[in-house]
């Protein structure tokens, strides 16, 4: 079959690209950036992806020059489109400004892959290197504000560069430009989703051989398709679900699961409640990654107790994982990747025993839009369908814990170091002496947020405001409205562990947010909500604060902060604020990058 290549230098995005050729009908194949050209059969155009290097590292991993001999199309993605430059006799520089998110490209000429797109048109960055001096025989085809060079092309040897990721969604023009890239190549369209139902059972049936699954299941939309298309291969009789209650789900969240996968018919299914251990096993630990280690490894040490209570060998059972692909990419589970957090799902003793064939994961290779359209295909219903995700480690990563120590500083006022004037806008801003977790220019991040007083802008102003602090300002990668209350004398931490108290105190604030959101119904405009509880007390009685972090997003590489009905918004901060534990409510107003969607 004809395909393209993406070459994967590492980024974040470069299943994404991957999954977005297929969509349009093309087979495509990722590889390694260095990959031989000779080992490339039918191949009618390459992609070079993103990554976290710089083509100024002496480290950095660059395509084979006989690439660009092949004689096919070539696009280059935000490190691929510098490594277009830097290879072809173009310079690259660290730029002055870092830009992540949303930003505007002027398009100056509409050239081959770039015919049709809008003279202004919104886009999303994520890069601190930028092109200076195109390579010789190229054009300049566009600009943002901080990056001269946006788009390049060389349209005699179909050779075209984008600063930008036209892989994402954000980026209005982004499927226009790769399916003109996608014709420009002649690539034949013969991939379907059936076609990968298809592949999928007979992947499945090759690996598993005579054996059966030890299923994990968490009621989301990605084990219930494991669990349908594990079935459809196997027989439902070889396949055996273990759901664990953390302790970290949501209000109810037990009763519910198993109720959907005995209306799906699955009968093969062992709940253990194993809260007591997950809460004793994380008793003092504060730092995200270490968290989700001991998580990780508790799931695996749980599973391992019951197949021996359940007798199941282990020479005939394997294990079976819902895992997606940005479970993968986020760990830093690629070559050139790296690590922006350990999904619980992919700790150290996962991947020794995927290295050792005892794991099948069917839906390792897919983002959720596309886990959903096979659970279509598969008959799967609207309500399982349509679920919002909801993380391996639960609540245990929405509920922040501290050490004072760790903050001697506490919080500083800002206003005096920031280069934007907040004044303009009428705003004050507060650092909030605690972390969250960041993805920036394919890196990882760990950052304090910036919490800024409320006042008349639309949602548009807040956004671009953000998007403005953040990549002007390198301590902080998150910037919040504070919802609620309308004044307050100072910041403090309490410094508190990740007690039972708490997370009961933020299943309830949670289950508020759920219960007004599909009241509302505006449970399906919302891609996914987590709500935090922040350890910071804007008064003297240590009441706690809830961040409310909706977003909109359709693979969750990229999101946008979910612009709120402002009356609604006023509606759940006084439901929430009736919490007799709750002193605060702040909207997160970050998108993604620079913030992930969870905190931790
Ligand atoms: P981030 O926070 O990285 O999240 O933007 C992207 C998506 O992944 C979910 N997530 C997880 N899912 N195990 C999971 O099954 C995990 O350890 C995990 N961590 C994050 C997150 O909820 C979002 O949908």
């Amino acid at each position: 079959m004809d395909k393209l290549v993406v070459l994967d230098f590492g980024g974040q995005y470069t299943h994404l690209i991957a999954s977005r050729v297929r969509n349009m009908g093309a087979a495509c194949e990722i590889m390694p950036g260095d990959a031989d050209p000779e080992k490339m059969e039918n191949v009618k155009g390459i992609i070079l992806s993103g990554g976290p290097s710089s083509v100024l590292s002496s480290r950095a991993v660059l395509p084979n020059k006989g690439i660009f001999e092949m004689n096919v199309p070539v696009l280059g993605i935000c490190y691929g489109h510098q490594v277009v430059a830097h290879m072809l006799g173009g310079t690259v520089r660290k730029g002055n400004v870092s830009e992540y998110g949303p930003t505007k490209v002027s398009f100056f000429k509409k050239k081959g892959i770039f015919s049709k797109v809008r003279n202004i048109e919104p886009v999303w960055m994520s890069h601190f290197d930028q092109v200076v001096t195109i390579p010789p025989d190229f054009e300049i085809i566009g600009k943002t504000d901080d990056c001269p060079i946006a788009a390049m092309a060389n349209p005699a040897r179909n050779i075209f560069t984008v600063q930008f990721h036209p892989e994402v969604t954000h980026t209005v023009c982004g499927s226009r430009i790769l399916e003109n890239f996608v014709d420009l190549t002649g690539v034949k369209r013969e991939w379907d989703v059936q076609n990968m139902v298809d592949g999928l059972v007979e992947d499945i049936k090759k690996k598993a051989g005579d054996k059966n699954v030890f299923l994990l299941v968490s009621g989301g939309v990605d084990s219930t398709v494991a669990f349908l298309l594990l079935s459809k291969a196997l027989g439902q009789d070889r396949v055996y679900g273990l759901f664990v209650d953390t302790g970290f789900m949501r209000k109810g969240e037990g009763e519910q699961v198993r109720q959907s996968m005995v209306e799906l018919g699955f009968e093969n299914l062992h709940v253990k409640d194993a809260s007591e251990e997950f809460f004793k096993a994380l008793d003092g630990v504060f730092k995200p990654e270490e968290k989700r280690k001991i998580i990780g490894d508790l799931f695996l040490k749980i599973k391992d107790d019951v197949a021996l209570e359940l007798k199941l060998n282990d020479d005939e059972w394997l294990i079976g994982q819902g895992t997606i692909y940005p479970d993968t990419i986020e760990t830093g589970g690629t070559a050139n990747a790296k690590k922006i957090k350990t999904h619980h799902n992919r700790v150290p003793k996962i991947q020794k025993l995927i290295e050792a064939g005892k794991v099948i994961e069917p839906l390792v290779e897919f983002y959720k839009d596309e886990v959903r359209l096979v659970g279509e295909k598969l008959g799967l219903g609207h309500h399982l369908l349509n679920r919002h995700p909801f993380p391996g480690p639960g609540l245990a990563v929405r509920c922040l814990a501290a050490e004072k120590s760790r903050y001697p500083e506490g919080h500083k006022v800002i206003e005096k170091n920031i280069n934007i004037s907040l004044a303009d806008y009428g705003l004050s801003a507060n650092i909030l002496p605690i972390k969250s977790v960041g993805v920036q220019g394919d890196e990882r991040t760990y950052r304090n947020p910036l919490l800024l007083s409320n006042s008349n802008l639309s949602w548009d102003e807040y956004g671009t405001l953000a998007t403005k602090l953040i990549n002007n300002f390198h301590s902080i990668n998150r910037v919040l409205l504070r919802v609620a209350p309308d004044s307050f004398e100072s910041v403090n931490i309490k410094e508190t562990p990740m007690t039972r108290e708490r997370v009961g105190l933020l299943q309830e604030a949670d289950s508020i947010v759920m219960d007004f959101i599909k009241e509302v119904n505006i449970y399906d405009e919302i891609w996914q909500f987590a709500t935090v509880l922040l350890p910071v007390s804007l008064d003297s009685d240590g009441k706690e604060s809830i961040v409310l972090r909706p977003v909109a997003s359709t693979d969750a590489m990229t999101a946008n902060f979910y612009q709120m009905d402002i009356n609604h918004l006023h509606e759940l901060q006084m439901r929430l604020m009736s919490l007799s534990g709750i002193g605060a409510v702040f909207y997160d107003l970050t998108n993604k990058p620079p913030g992930t969607i969870e905190w931790e």
